[in-house]
C-alpha cells in the first residue's frame, strides 16, 4: 500500500528517487501528457467543462484520480516512490529545504523567474517546458514574490471546521468547505498557493513545475482530515444537479469514475500520519 508522506521528512535517498522518477517521466513525454490534460480542463470551452476540475463540488476528486494516475506513472518507473505532500501551513518560506538544490530547486533569477539550481533548472537540460504557456523553454517561479503569504493552520482550520462539502450554486460563489478551500470565497487557500509559488504554478499549465504535486497532495489530505473531522457530512449535491458533478456523475476524462469512487482514499494510500490501517476483517 502506498504511504504519502510529508516532504519534509524525505530522506536524501528518497528525495532523490522522486526527483529522478519526475525526470524519467518527462523525458518519455509521459509528464507533459499530464501537462496538457490539466491545461485542456482550465481552458475548456464551456464553463462546465472547466467546472469538471475546478470551481465546482468535483474539484477534490478529480484532483484525487488525477493524482492517482500521475503516482501510477511514478511507481512504473520506481516502484517505491510515492506523491509527497507539502504542508505549506509549516513549510512557509523561500528557504525550505523543500527549495534546496538537492530537490525542487529554488533559486531564480529576479529579471525572469527563471529556476537556476536543482533537477529542474532549464542550464540543467532535462526540464525544458514543452506545455507552457507561453515559448519560454526554462521553469519559472517567484516564491512570495506575488505579495502573499501562504496559509496558516489557523486559516486552514477555519475552513475544515465547515460542516458543509459544497453548496448552490455549486461554483466559485458558492458557499461550503470545498470552495473555501479551493480559495474563491473567504481566506483563498488552494489558490493563493500557487500565487505564492508564482511563475508557472500561477499560471494555466501549473502541473509544469513538478511542486504542483505535492501542493495538490496536501489539499488532497486536508479533504481526507475533513472528512474525518465530519463523519456525517458526505460529498454535496447528492442528487442529479444539471451541469454539476453530483455523487454519481461520470467525470471526464475518465467517463467512468465518479466522485464517490473517490471519497476513500485509504482505498489507494495512506498518510503517514495516518499510521497502520485497521487490519482487514476476516
Ligand atoms: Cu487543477
Ligand atoms: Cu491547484
Amino acid at each position: 500500500m502506498t504511504v504519502r508522506k510529508n516532504q519534509a521528512k524525505l530522506t536524501p535517498e528518497e528525495k532523490r528517487a522522486f526527483t529522478n522518477a519526475l525526470l524519467e517521466l518527462k523525458r518519455t513525454g509521459v509528464y507533459d501528457r499530464f501537462v496538457s490534460a490539466h491545461n485542456s480542463f482550465l481552458m475548456a470551452d464551456s464553463d462546465f467543462g472547466n467546472r469538471v476540475a475546478h470551481r465546482g463540488p468535483s474539484f477534490l476528486p478529480w484532483h484525487r484520480r488525477f493524482l492517482l494516475d500521475f503516482e501510477a506513472e511514478l511507481q512504473k518507473v520506481n516502484p517505491k516512490v510515492s506523491l509527497p505532500y507539502w504542508d505549506w501551513t509549516a513549510d512557509r518560506a523561500p528557504d525550505s529545504s523543500l527549495w534546496a538544490a538537492d530537490f525542487l530547486g529554488g533559486t531564480r533569477r529576479a529579471r525572469d523567474g527563471q529556476v537556476l539550481d536543482g533537477p529542474f533548472a532549464y542550464p540543467a537540460g532535462k526540464w525544458p517546458i514543452t506545455a507552457g504557456v507561453d515559448a519560454r523553454q526554462y521553469l519559472r517561479r517567484g516564491l512570495g514574490a506575488g505579495g502573499v503569504q501562504l496559509p496558516t493552520k489557523a486559516e486552514v482550520n477555519a475552513v475544515l471546521a465547515m460542516a458543509e462539502y459544497d453548496a448552490a450554486p455549486w461554483n466559485s460563489a458558492a458557499n461550503g468547505f470545498r470552495n473555501h478551500l479551493e480559495g474563491w470565497r473567504g481566506a483563498n487557500i488552494h489558490n493563493r498557493v500557487h500565487v505564492w509559488v508564482g511563475g508557472h504554478m500561477a499560471s494555466a499549465a501549473s502541473p509544469n513545475d513538478p511542486v504542483f504535486w505535492m501542493h495538490h497532495a496536501f489539499v488532497d489530505m486536508l479533504w481526507a482530515e475533513w472528512q474525518a473531522r465530519h463523519p456525517k457530512s458526505a460529498y454535496l449535491p447528492a442528487g442529479r444537479t444539471p451541469q454539476v458533478i453530483d455523487l454519481h456523475s461520470p467525470m471526464r476524462p475518465w467517463n467512468n469514475v465518479t466522485p464517490a469512487d473517490m471519497l476513500d482514499h485509504r482505498k489507494f494510500y495512506t498518510f503517514d500520519t495516518e499510521g497502520a490501517a485497521a487490519p482487514a476483517k476476516p
